[in-house]
């Protein structure tokens, strides 16, 4: 591997990464090891809500692994989560103890809505290190396999350290991270493409999300993961889970919508239904969640067309929806669901998109 003397220039390397959506929910880790899944889950990536990263590497003078700063500006209350991700990833990565990392990051879509920006967050840092790793190998390329995982997989490995979800961020067709029966190649370790084309009819959807509650959350969702230890469902839900992934995959790749839609909304409501029996038990949705929910239904069953919703950790309902029905689904959403979103906001994204180099 390169060493760097002071003399070197710096290495500098920036990525934009979307979010992703999961529609088979990861929600419950295996016992053992680092954030491994106790169920497969699969998502598609938000494309239009991201985070960009730029990375600058200098050679450690001083005792500090890293600096961070978001937008240009210090922001203190992060430094803690990324200093315990650096210490998680150093034995994957010994190099980092001879570099201070500058890292400056933001997201594209505003703070405070209660998305979760973890994923795009830790997706956009990690892709930066697995870049500045090929780097450091002499392989501007990115072809080395680091670990016997290609660039791609690496990237994917080292977030899944800081944010589970976010190693399903890396891939323009849906992602699916966990062993299960339904996809080769897939693993516990990173996540991997869909094995086969999807479906014309399932291939080019749309999300928006209806911002019911842009606060804080009342239970992480660290805190949620570990209430599966012990829950009275847990086997069951991780068996549904690997039967949902099973038939999602299969719906996707025939095109068969009706089942799509029932998987995904039910995942939603499992996921929910999960955290309302824990001990303790709670509730993240609103009274607003149902009616959206609700609205969302009624107009399905009026007009037959292709829309369903599903729910992260939180309040909000992400509304999903055929591309080509954008213009019918976006007068709904103003003229139905506007009353509903916390001063009237919402986010709109594309899915399928991967991320992007910037530097
Ligand atoms: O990646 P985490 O630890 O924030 O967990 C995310 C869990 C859900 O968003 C609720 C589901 C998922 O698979 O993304």
């Amino acid at each position: 591997m390169r060493q760097m003397d002071n003399n070197v220039t710096s290495i500098r390397v920036g990525y934009q990464c979307p979010s992703n959506i999961a529609l088979v929910k990861y929600w419950g880790k295996k016992n053992g090891g680092v954030q491994l899944p106790a169920n497969p889950s699969i998502s598609w990536s938000l494309g239009d809500l991201y985070a960009s990263t730029v990375i600058e590497l200098l050679p450690r003078n001083l005792d500090q692994a890293f600096v961070f700063t978001l937008a240009g500006e210090p922001k203190p209350s992060f430094e803690p989560k990324i200093a315990s991700f650096l210490t998680k990833i150093a034995s994957d990565c010994p190099w980092l103890s001879d570099y201070t990392l500058l890292i400056d990051s933001q997201n594209n879509f505003p703070h405070g809505t209660g998305i979760a920006s973890s994923a795009a967050g830790f997706g956009a840092l990690s892709l930066c290190l697995a870049h500045i790793e090929q780097l450091l190998l002499d392989d501007a390329s990115l072809q080395t396999e680091v670990g016997g995982m290609n660039f791609w997989q690496r990237s994917s490995y080292l977030s899944r350290i800081g944010s589970g979800s976010a190693c399903r961020s890396m891939f323009a067709k849906p992602a699916i991270w966990g062993e299960t029966p339904a996809s080769n190649g897939s693993s516990d370790l990173f996540a991997v493409e869909i094995d086969a084309d999807v479906h014309p009819s399932l291939s080019d959807w749309k999300d928006v999300v209806l911002i019911v509650d842009d606060g804080e959350k009342s239970v992480s969702s660290t805190a949620g993961h570990a209430l599966l230890t012990n829950h009275p469902y847990a086997e069951a839900r991780f068996g549904q889970a690997q039967k949902n992934l099973v038939g999602i995959v299969s719906s996707m790749k025939n095109g068969d919508v009706k089942s799509f839609i029932e998987i995904v909304e039910s995942e939603a409501l499992q996921l929910h239904s999960m955290m309302m029996t824990s001990i303790p038990y709670y509730v993240l949705m609103r009274p607003n969640t149902l009616a959206i929910i609700e609205e969302i239904w009624r107009f399905r069953e009026q007009s037959g067309l292709s829309i369903c919703f599903t729910l992260d950790a939180g309040a909000n309902v992400h509304f999903l929806y055929d591309g080509n029905i954008e213009e019918t689904v976006m007068n709904f959403v103003n003229n139905t669901l506007l009353q509903y979103c916390k001063n009237g906001q919402y986010l709109c994204s594309d899915t399928g998109k991967r991320p992007n180099q910037t530097v």
